[in-house]
């Protein structure tokens, strides 16, 4: 009797150990998956991460908090065109008087209203996500009086611009900020004319001495990766700004 229980106990214990090196892959499977999945995912979220960001993680890099329209003050601020040589950087986009410029992240609009008299027979598409930013381009193009600059409500993954319409996207001090990069690129390339050009221009994040938070600067390394991600062929780097870099970028073209 006690043999036969010791059998019976034997085998049960086969059984159930069987059960489980059956089952137990299966089991884990969805938790490799899981991981699988997260960490080839365009985005990572993390919960430790930097004040300043918004814990999404996209090509190794940590997408920064937007920019409220509160600080539509500092983007104005009077020092701001000595500070970064604004001019010259408007006078070095290589535009036509025909294009059309599509100002992504365009705040206040400080580019757009700087750029609309190069452009006398285009127009500038004055792009952000903030209602608030788009109200202030509205009431600062009546009091200016200037005609060819038109505010456009983008949402987070969508510029909101119609296929083949632009001539060039100028992302200043914006990119950076952007939640969805992917989408929001993916949208702007879809956006540009075959010929069409990207302008980024961010702080240099590879000097440390330019006074601005980490996440509000980028690397060119860095902005060459994500914008190459989308099938964007960088160009040339012009350096002749004090503190950015302004990267020009085209389309490819199909073979
Ligand atoms: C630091 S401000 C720069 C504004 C302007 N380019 C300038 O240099 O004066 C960044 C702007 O990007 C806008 N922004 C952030 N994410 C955006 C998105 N996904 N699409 C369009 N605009 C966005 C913000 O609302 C903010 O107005």
């Amino acid at each position: 009797m006690v043999k036969k229980n010791a059998q019976f106990i034997k085998l049960l214990t086969a059984i159930i150990l069987t059960t489980i090196c059956l089952f137990f892959p299966i089991a884990i499977q969805p938790a490799i998956a899981t991981e699988t999945a997260s960490s080839t995912a365009i985005y990572q979220q993390r919960t430790i991460h930097n004040p300043d960001g918004i814990g999404k993680f996209y090509m190794g890099r940590e997408i920064a908090k937007v920019m409220g329209y509160e600080g539509a003050g500092w983007l104005e601020r009077p020092s701001r065109g000595l500070e970064e040589r604004s001019t010259r950087l408007v006078n070095n986009l290589d535009l036509k008087p025909t294009d059309i410029v599509a100002d992504i992240g365009a705040g206040t609009g400080y580019f757009s209203f700087r750029i609309a008299p190069l452009i006398p027979q285009g127009k500038v598409l004055a792009v952000d996500v903030q209602p608030e930013m788009l109200n202030f381009i509205e009431s600062n193009k009546q009091e200016k009086n200037i005609a060819n600059v038109e505010p456009v409500l983008a949402s987070f993954d969508n510029p909101n611009l119609p296929e083949n319409s632009i001539n060039l996207a100028l992302m200043v001090d914006a990119y950076h900020e952007f939640a969805y990069p992917r989408e929001m690129m993916q949208g702007i390339v879809k956006a540009l004319k075959p010929e069409g050009r990207v302008v980024s221009v961010e702080y240099r994040g590879e000097n440390p001495l330019i006074p601005i938070k980490g996440l509000h600067k980028m690397t060119q390394k860095q902005v060459k990766k994500e914008m190459a991600a989308v099938g964007l062929v960088w160009k040339e780097t012009k350096d002749f700004l004090p503190l950015q870099h302004l990267m020009v970028f085209e389309k490819q073209t199909p073979i």
